[in-house]
């Protein structure tokens, strides 16, 4: 067995060597690209000068949509969405114009001197009020079960309400950016901070009208996505592209910070009206739900994402009657995309919104509702797919007993006797995620391995290295396939050169997909150099060879036939060195007539349980600890699964807590800065955090038995939004907080002092 590795590029991160797309050193004269774009959310274009720009010092083109040569289109799911507006506006920041100059500075400076006359429009930033006025990206779309408009009925306890989530700003370090070089025969190298390059490639290709085999795009790392280069680092690749073919020279395009986030979509917001019906134990029978979807002014991913909060809207639980509806609005901010959960943490705020106010009307606590109806195995998910090795009830159980639930709830009840000013909140959050693109086509991706003459391993997948450490655990992949050390894999660059038509890295199954592909290639070729092992050390025919150790292994016995001779050997044979591999997975399937099948590899389970302290004077809150039993299957790399559950726990309360995003009326986005957009740092995170590994989890259909680890623990952040709701409770019995989050503080704040009105008492 391998010692685990660090994440590769701990070291290089740590000290500075890590090169990122800015850090690159660019062919000479390359020009540096600006994005001018609209000062207004809804209008029309009257007239565009440009002049005055490319008049302007070291200016070498201004670039509008009258420059493109292919189509003026990048809708990846609709093509609904220009990469240049041409008579029409849908959101401020929507790009009109590329500035090409000597320095980006340059850019930047004539930028300002482009003048756009526009005529207004109405202005919509409410999901509801698009949908009102018929604004919809698609027809709505319904993921039903059982029979729920004949159950209401037979329920015991029957709750409406309504229930809303914010968007989220990505903050990923790296902001976006791309940098074109033209190449021979009127083609195009691309260097993108992109987690599809497929994705640029494709929308490349249709925009500048080259085929696809014209475009390389390369990606070495990310400073970060989160789903948020998924598909937004298309336009800006594609624009540094046109330029770069425009001009015949290198072209760079890296967005500002306020410009990138003025400029790009979020997490979508979400708000839901739902009715959920239960017996008087706690079981819950039905389940209605309608969700208006904030889509922004075009698709992008929205539809898929749509899917996944209408799959996941019932977490881990066991519901046998749903109905949910998702209606996708359309509305003048920019374009929603993915973010880490891809829609499903707004699916799994809202049932456990639901669970919380059935809760408060039946006068217990939330989590006897929780655990009365934690999904068991071959339950049903309302999607058609049954659970297999289930382990929702088992990560709540051995969270509960771990972490002494009863005696922090006793605690937490004593501490709120006795303080007047402070008060403590409690909360149990489970999780069940699907692993899986919904949109089962995109589950394939392909690796090709060279072993060289000198015995080193090179590794080419189509996953993109984020941060996440997919790189770390596909060359962990090899090693351990091959038996060799760390220093005799190298995984290269992603390129579309080396994997062609790759599925972006996202959905959390960059490491499975890839994973698998490349162990299917590593065991090709391991196969292929067991043979030449054979004949060299004359086995006779029940000698069982393996590789460990940079050796030839014969019936577990070492032998004197190290690697590099291995392929020296092979080499002189003439035998063949490299595999290139295609990995599909097995078995999913879904129909989106019926909007049933079976769309997931698997789901990963888990429980957190959340300690908060509110200043109820203040509004201010900590966090006390989080703490969590996490289904990670059979983790290969702890280290790096484990920062992956804390990162994503603590995004995941941002979203929850403090993160906040805010439109003007007139569509200008308002937290457009690190001053007015609040992120958690170190002060905002939990006193205690503890995530363990739930033991003897298998899942042959994760790489090396383990499970996608990249989005679920997101959120268990839930849960610390219904902790701060039993504080809040705690120092306000009889008031009905609104299910609206996030819970910033000066939110708190209103909540707590706000007169109680008929609509917002506690009815018993
Ligand atoms: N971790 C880091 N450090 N940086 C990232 O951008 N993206 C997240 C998650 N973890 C991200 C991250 C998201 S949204 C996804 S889908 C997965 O990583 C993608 O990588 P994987 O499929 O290899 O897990
Ligand atoms: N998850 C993440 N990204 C995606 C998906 C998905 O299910 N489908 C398309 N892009
Ligand atoms: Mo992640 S939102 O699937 O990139």
């Amino acid at each position: 067995m391998q010692t685990t590795p660090k994440h590769f590029d701990a070291a290089r991160h740590v000290s500075g060597l890590s090169q990122f797309l800015d850090d690159m050193s660019v062919p000479e004269g390359t020009l540096h690209a600006a994005v001018f774009y609209a000062k207004m959310a809804h209008g029309h274009i009257r007239s565009l000068n440009t002049a005055p720009a490319r008049a302007a010092k070291g200016v070498r083109a201004v670039l509008t949509a009258d420059d493109i040569r292919g189509e003026n289109q990048i809708g990846g799911i609709i093509p609904d969405e220009p990469l240049l507006a041409e008579k029409d506006i849908h959101f401020w920041g929507q790009p009109i114009a590329v500035v090409v100059a000597e320095t980006a500075a340059l850019a930047r400076e004539a930028m300002l001197l482009i003048e756009c006359e526009t005529e207004a429009l109405p202005v919509i930033t409410d999901p509801r009020e698009a949908a009102r006025q018929g604004k919809l990206i698609m027809p709505p779309r319904t993921v039903e079960r059982g029979a729920v408009d004949t159950v209401w009925a037979e329920c015991d306890v029957v709750i409406e309400d309504t229930a809303e989530s914010g968007g989220q700003e990505h903050l990923y370090l790296e902001t976006q950016g791309a940098l074109a070089i033209p190449t021979e025969g009127g083609g195009v190298r691309i260097v993108s901070s992109t987690q599809g390059p497929t994705a640029v490639q494709r929308a490349a290709a249709k925009v500048l009208g080259i085929p696809m085999h014209l475009i390389e795009v390369d990606v070495l790392r990310l400073g970060g996505g989160f789903g948020g280069k998924e598909d937004q680092a298309t336009p800006w690749a594609i624009m540094a592209a046109l330029a770069a073919l425009h001009l015949h020279c290198a072209v760079k395009l890296v967005l500002p910070r306020q410009e990138d986030m003025r400029m790009t979509g979020k997490r979508h917001p979400y708000s839901s009206d739902f009715k959920i019906g239960l017996t008087k134990n706690g079981k819950i029978l039905a389940l209605e739900v309608t969700f208006y979807q904030d889509a922004g002014a075009a698709a992008d991913l929205s539809p898929a994402v749509l899917d996944r909060t209408l799959f996941h809207c019932t977490n881990s639980y066991s519901i046998p009657n749903v109905r949910a509806t998702g209606i996708s609005c359309r509305t003048n901010v920019p374009p929603n995309t993915a973010f880490r959960g891809f829609g499903g943490p707004q699916g799994m705020f809202l049932i456990e919104s639901a669970i919380y106010r059935a809760a408060e009307a039946m006068g217990i606590e939330p989590h006897i509702i929780q655990r009365a109806n934690l999904l068991r195995e071959g339950d049903e998910f309302p999607y058609g797919q049954r659970t297999e090795r289930c382990q929702a009830e088992r990560s709540w159980d051995e969270a509960v007993q771990a972490f002494a639930l009863e005696s922090v709830i006793k605690r937490v009840a004593e501490f709120n006797a006795t303080n007047s000013s402070h008060k403590k909140g409690v909360a149990v959050m489970p999780i069940c995620f699907g692993i899986s693109f919904t949109n089962t086509m995109m589950n394939q991706a392909s690796a090709l391995v060279h072993i060289y003459s000198d015995g080193s391993v090179s590794v080419s997948t189509g996953a993109v290295e984020m941060g996440q450490g997919v790189n770390t655990k596909i060359a962990q992949t090899a090693m351990s396939i091959l038996g060799l050390s760390e220093a005799r894999v190298k995984v290269q660059t992603t390129n579309t050169s080396r994997a062609a038509n790759t599925s972006p890295t996202a959905a959390s199954a960059g490491a499975d997909l890839n994973g698998k592909a490349t162990e299917i290639a590593c065991t090709a070729l391991r196969e292929r150099l067991l043979k030449v092992a054979y004949e060299e050390l004359k086995c006779s025919e029940d000698d069982v060879l393996s590789l460990g150790n940079e050796k030839v292994w014969r019936n577990g016995v070492e032998t004197n036939l190290v690697w590099s001779a291995l392929v020296q050997i092979a080499f002189f044979q003439r035998i063949k060195l490299s595999e290139q591999a295609q990995y599909a997975t097995p078995r999913i399937h879904f129909d989106k007539t019926t909007m049933k099948g079976h769309p997931f590899a698997y789901h990963v389970y888990g429980t957190a349980i959340f300690e908060v302290t509110v200043d109820c004077l203040r509004g201010t809150y900590e966090v006390e600890s989080v703490q969590v039993v996490h289904d990670f299957g059979q983790s290969f790399n702890r280290i790096i699964d484990l920062g992956q559950a804390e990162g994503a726990i603590m995004q995941g309360i941002g979203w929850m807590t403090m993160e906040e995003v805010l439109y003007a009326p007139n569509g200008r986005l308002l937290t457009d800065a690190l001053s007015t957009y609040k992120i958690p740092d170190v002060y905002a995170a939990p006193k205690h955090i503890d995530v363990r590994f739930l033991e003897n989890s298998e899942n042959p259909l994760g790489i090396m038995n383990s499970k996608a680890v990249g989005e679920p623990p997101f959120m268990y952040g839930i849960g610390v939004y219904f902790a701060l709701m039993n504080a809040l409770k705690a120092f306000r019995p009889n008031k009905r907080f609104l299910l609206k989050a996030p819970m910033s503080p000066e939110r708190v704040l209103t909540e707590l002092y706000e007169p109680i009105t008929a609509a917002t008492m506690v009815s018993k």
